[in-house]
């Protein structure tokens, strides 16, 4: 069904003049370069973001603005201003730099959201580590297989998760300092490797001579999910923060006096590039909420902030909707100017609704971990095609591909979503498969995975992925990953994992599993798998339902075939059968 756009007003008119006044003349006119010259960089070409994000607003009126309200899910509240980030991360930066951390050695931070893990990060990042926040929401096998992946040397959490992922600790040899954060004071045992937190910031200095970084360094690293294999690490380098700097300003188009407030956790990309590095490099004031999703929770976030900017996903749109406007129509949201999403296809109801309850409609953006930041967008001066991604950032170019990705297809035609590589933020390499970063490009194009058109006038539709990884509520699930930790249950002969259409989460994860001979059938082992497979996978990543069969489609090579599962499953049309092995 086609929706009418959603027709913005004269740019004079507004209530807040955008940032960018002019699409079409800013895409002739974008250089990478002049976003430079709005940058500060060290000598010699030297840049890092740690800098960008904190260091460099202290020698201007910023230095005193807060930086960061936090607030926790019970309720706490915390302010710190741009000054009290630089000092407290340089405090940390120095911790880290007494423990032996160099540059390039992996800090991962394993926790909640609160302010400490905000410092850690920015404090890894000044000392040259490369960081990589994980959720806290990760089970033990999950942690080790990042940590053990790119030899982690540091790990900052808590007393409760370092309880709880013991038994994998041993398995990480590289794994030499545990950087306890102990907010509410529970005691531990500081054996081991374990170092109190608290007690490093304590003793350090908050003068810190930061680690002047090139800016092909490697900073940030990202576990995502392909079809085969375990998540993969998408390396960013310090340069990137270009690109988080102008997509905050062009895209979320934050401006100085707005508050701004990004739902990710650090665990995700979106929770580094807008929920630290673009908001922070602008010099915006940010809300970070440490609680989890609830409505109600939510809307007070807004109104007691008085949030104006406001960037979440689908699926918590979705549930916002599902929550009734009433809840939406109790809380003041009129502070509320500019709302954007990503993450999953937005659904023009969704759209629309944000128009009609919370006043806005959602600005609809696209792009991955691996390019680092937003690719695609709906502009605040551009009308809204509800269900549009929206169009091409300025210094993008984006093409729909034929199924060789080799030649652009005509407007309105489904094919691969292609970006002409290179751009500041575009990840580096996935950490130690240097073939699998190689095989996602083809000639100058950057193979996306996703399957998309793009209309007359160059607004982009998305359409799917073109391959098997599931999106569930915006986390993607790698089927082979679920597979993997399903066969290490005792029972489990065979497991073949596809997504299955949700109205919430857009997809949930089913898994057709076959068992081992003296196993049978039973409710009570279905729940023991689920069990079973919570303390292997992130809850998103669980199977939603498990239906036992005696076999599964496989090819003659012995693949799984997913699609045939996916299409018996939702009863379409198979396709083609020629490789099945009967
Ligand atoms: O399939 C697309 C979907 O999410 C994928 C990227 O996931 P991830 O790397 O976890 O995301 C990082 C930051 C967004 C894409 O390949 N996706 C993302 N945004 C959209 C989307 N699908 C449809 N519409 C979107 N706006």
């Amino acid at each position: 069904m086609d929706y009418d756009p959603i027709k913005k007003g004269k740019i004079d008119e507004m209530p807040v003049q955008p940032n960018l006044l002019d699409y079409e003349r800013a895409k002739e006119e974008f250089r990478w370069e002049d976003v430079k010259k709005e940058l500060d960089w060290f000598d010699g070409g030297k840049i890092n973001i740690a800098y960008q994000v904190l260091d460099r607003h202290i020698k201007t009126p910023l230095r005193d603005k807060i930086a960061l309200y936090w607030e926790s899910k019970d309720g706490e509240s915390e302010k710190y201003s741009f000054l009290d980030l630089s000092k407290l991360s340089n405090r940390f930066a120095n911790a880290l730099r007494k423990l032996g951390v160099r540059k390039g050695d992996r800090v991962f931070t394993y926790m909640d959201r609160t302010p400490e893990q905000y410092i850690s990060l920015l404090g890894g990042l000044k000392v040259g580590g490369v960081i990589g926040p994980l959720f806290s929401a990760f089970g033990p096998d999950a942690v080790k297989d990042r940590l053990a992946d790119c030899e982690a040397r540091v790990l900052i959490t808590t007393p409760k998760l370092v309880n709880a992922i013991h038994e994998v600790l041993e398995e990480l040899p590289a794994l030499d300092t545990i950087i306890i954060v102990n907010r509410s004071k529970t005691p531990y045992d500081l054996e081991d490797k374990k170092v109190s937190y608290e007690g490093l910031m304590d003793e350090a200095s908050d003068e810190f001579d930061i680690e002047k970084t090139d800016k092909e360094d490697y900073a940030i690293i990202h576990y995502t999910s392909g079809t085969t294999g375990k998540p993969k690490g998408v390396i960013h380098a310090h340069e990137a923060i270009m690109g988080h700097y102008a997509t905050a300003r062009y895209v979320l188009d934050l401006h100085p006096e707005d508050i701004y407030w990004c739902t990710a956790d650090p665990g995700w990309v979106t929770g580094t590039s807008y929920g630290i590095f673009g908001p922070w490099s602008n010099g915006i004031s940010q809300v970070i909420y440490g609680g989890g999703f609830g409505a109600g929770a939510w809307y007070r976030v807004i109104a007691k902030y008085k949030v104006t900017v406001w960037y979440t996903a689908p699926t918590a749109i979705r549930m916002l909707m599902k929550a009734g406007d009433s809840v939406a129509n109790n809380h003041d949201l009129t502070s509320l100017r500019y709302t954007c999403s990503v993450g999953e296809p937005l659904n023009p109801e969704a759209v629309l609704w944000g128009k009609d309850v919370i006043g806005l409609p959602f600005h609809d953006n696209w792009w991955q971990t691996e390019t680092g930041c937003i690719q695609i967008a709906n502009y605040p001066i551009q009308d809204i095609r509800p269900g549009s991604m929206g169009k091409p950032f300025m210094a993008v170019t984006a093409a729909i591909l034929d199924d060789n990705c080799e030649k652009e297809v005509p407007p309105g035609q489904e094919g691969h979503l292609a970006l002409k590589a290179g751009w500041p933020s575009m990840f580096r390499t996935y950490w130690n498969k240097k073939e699998l970063y190689e095989s996602r490009f083809k000639g100058e194009w950057y193979i996306t995975g996703d399957r998309a058109t793009m209309d007359e006038e160059g607004y982009f539709w998305f359409v799917g992925r073109a391959d098997d990884v599931i999106n569930t509520g915006g986390h993607l699930v790698g089927p082979f990953e679920v597979e993997s930790a399903l066969i290490e249950h005792p029972a489990v002969a065979e497991a073949g994992v596809i997504g299955i259409p949700d109205p919430l989460v857009m997809e949930v994860i089913k898994a057709f599993v076959s068992l081992k001979d003296g196993h049978e059938p039973s409710d009570e082992l279905m729940r023991d798998i689920k069990r079973f497979a919570r303390k292997k996978l992130l809850a998103a990543a669980c199977p939603r339902q498990i239906e036992f069969v005696s076999g599964l489609p496989v090819t003659k090579s012995g693949k799984i075939m997913r699609r045939l599962l996916k299409a018996r499953e939702l009863g379409l049309p198979e396709g083609d059968t020629s490789t099945l092995e009967e």
